[in-house]
């Protein structure tokens, strides 16, 4: 947060790229961690503290169009501290200022101008730490616009989005784009080059895929290693520090060593092991049954739309999506019992009924507490 009027002033100044690349201490640090990829339906704000209380070190949020945060109106909730952008009475995004360190807002774009609103709402006010761009989706809904995984194949297209938003980005507030493997490695390596020589990014994320790969077929993560080191040696050239993220494949803390040894990767993203179960951040991966009570303890606390508290608890507990198999593996239930929760799960109107269905206790209090630890464990690995 700007504690002085200088800060505060910076921050509405537009400066030049040298500004931008100069090392900010309130920069989200992504040479070392894990991270919570950004994940549609799924990355909602339960799900984002949750992995933060587990040991991930930042969190993306759900891919948000640029047309759809364009026009809502912020409402803070002065009760539970929530922030929300809402249209017409509908939460299009929601975040908290506890995660705003780690807190890093997907636009989805095929327009730079549109980006670059994006960007403004959603940094107006200082609520996120990073912006990233999605240029990896292969879903119809995010290509059909020439957004996602389409800007791979207009690479000046992208590079112009990325330009835009850095200019409408306030200095400290990152900007990283996640993009997929092109075909050969030859393409890729031209892709990041130019990607880099714009001289915009703070990070790069490469989901070791490519568009047409189903994420069943298993990630190529041997091609990681040397796409990293093309964009060491660009960024290098022209005076840049450029961290390359590596996605696919890491289901837990316990792939880390493997996919590190494979890659040479210093920071991973994971996306569906979380989803499955946001402890596998942590050395220790709980039973869903003990996440399952967290999860509703927030969403009744934020209120969190009903169907989106639904579909990730589905998610969460009892299922196993794309070999996340730790929390299955962990599960002290039954399989028949298993089978009866989920049944009543998915009749579940109300988030009383869902307690019911997965024998949570009701109400579901508690959601102060595990913020005030999220909270801690934020402040206590930040530097002073
Ligand atoms: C449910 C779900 C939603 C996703 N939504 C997004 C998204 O909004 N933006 C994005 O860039 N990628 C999205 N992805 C892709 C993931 O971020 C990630 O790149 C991919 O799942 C590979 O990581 P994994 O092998 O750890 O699952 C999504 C993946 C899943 C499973």
């Amino acid at each position: 947060m700007p504690s002085t009027d200088t800060e505060r002033d910076l921050k509405r100044v537009r400066v030049d790229t040298a500004f931008f690349l100069a090392a900010d201490p309130r920069m989200p640090d992504f040479r070392h961690g894990l991270f919570l990829a950004p994940m549609v339906r799924i990355g909602t704000l339960p799900s984002r503290l949750l992995a933060l209380e587990y040991g991930a070190d930042l969190v993306w949020g759900p891919e948000i169009v640029d047309r759809a945060i364009m026009g809502t109106e912020r409402q803070v909730n002065r009760t539970t501290g929530e922030i929300e952008f809402l249209k017409e009475n509908k939460q299009i995004f929601s975040c908290h200022p506890v995660e705003r360190p780690r807190l890093i807002f997907q636009v989805g774009s095929s327009s730079p101008e549109n980006a670059a609103e994006a960007v403004r709402i959603v940094t107006a006010h200082d609520d996120v730490a990073g912006v990233d761009l999605n240029c990896g989706c292969p879903k119809p809904f995010s290509t059909l616009g020439g957004m996602g995984a389409n800007l791979l194949s207009d690479p000046d297209l992208l590079c112009e989005i990325l330009t835009h938003m850095r200019r409408a980005a306030p200095p400290h507030v990152s900007v990283t784009a996640k993009i997929r493997l092109l075909p050969t490695q030859e393409a890729t390596r031209a892709l990041v080059e130019q990607i880099v020589r714009t001289r915009t990014i703070r990070a790069l994320t490469i989901h070791c895929r490519t568009k047409n790969m189903r994420p069943r077929e298993p990630a190529l993560l041997d091609r990681f290693s040397e796409i990293a080191a093309h964009v060491a040696m660009v960024a290098k050239e022209t005076g840049q520090d450029i961290p390359v993220v590596c996605n696919g494949d890491c289901f837990s803390a316990r792939d880390v060593g493997m996919i590190r040894e494979r890659t040479g990767a210093t920071s991973l993203m994971l996306a569906r092991g979380p989803e499955a179960n946001p402890s596998c951040f942590g050395r220790r991966v709980c039973a869903a049954t003990e996440i399952a009570p967290k999860w509703l303890q927030y969403a009744v606390y934020f209120d969190n739309p009903f169907g989106n508290t639904k579909y990730c608890m589905t998610q969460l507990a009892f299922t196993t999506t794309g070999g996340a198999g730790d929390a299955e593996k962990v599960s002290p239930l039954p399989k028949r019992e298993l089978v009866a929760r989920r049944a009543a799960l998915s009749q579940a109107k109300t988030h009383e009924e869902i307690a019911h269905a997965l024998r949570l206790s009701w109400p579901a209090e508690g959601a102060e507490q595990l913020l005030a630890h999220v909270q801690t464990t934020i402040q206590q690995q930040t530097p002073a």
